[in-house]
């Protein structure tokens, strides 16, 4: 079950969200985004979106954040992502696209995603909900 984040915890995700799409690296689309994960225990990791001259190479914001955790962890223990936090530099509308809601399922099936939605407005809403019958291998 998702829990909601509290309003400290929301606004402390998206100040490093915002802060790490500085330094985004998106010079073909100008789109630049940042994504800050908690963990359950308690850990940020934060990534920001990289472009590249063959457009199909880019890696999304959420995508960086989320793979760093993984070279992280191996030394901590397991990733379970709590919370991820997505924004736009220019605070446009930014929802996770669909290829990272089902990298943030792998590792957080619990976790809530804030992001401004379609109305401007900063929504919290649980991954389960932006993806339904997310795809796990089980074994
Ligand atoms: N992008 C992200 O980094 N995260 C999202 O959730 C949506 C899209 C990036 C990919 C690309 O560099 C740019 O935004 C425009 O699609």
């Amino acid at each position: 079950m998702s829990e909601r984040i509290s309003p400290a915890e929301e606004h402390a995700l998206l100040r490093e969200a915002e802060s790490v799409s500085e330094r985004a690296y998106a010079p073909f689309s100008k789109f630049f985004v940042g994504a800050a994960i908690v963990t359950s225990d308690g850990k940020i990791y934060v990534g920001c979106n990289v472009e590249n001259s063959s457009f199909g190479m880019t890696n999304c914001a959420e995508r960086t954040a989320i793979f760093t955790a993984i070279a992280d962890r191996g030394r901590i223990g397991k990733l379970d992502i709590k919370a991820v936090a997505v924004v736009n530099r220019d605070g446009v509308p930014c929802a996770p696209c669909g290829a990272c809601r089902q990298v943030i399922f792998e590792f957080g099936p619990n976790a809530i995603i804030i992001y401004r939605n379609k109305e401007g407005k900063i929504a919290q809403t649980p991954i389960t909900e932006l993806l339904p019958e997310g795809f796990r291998l089980e074994g």
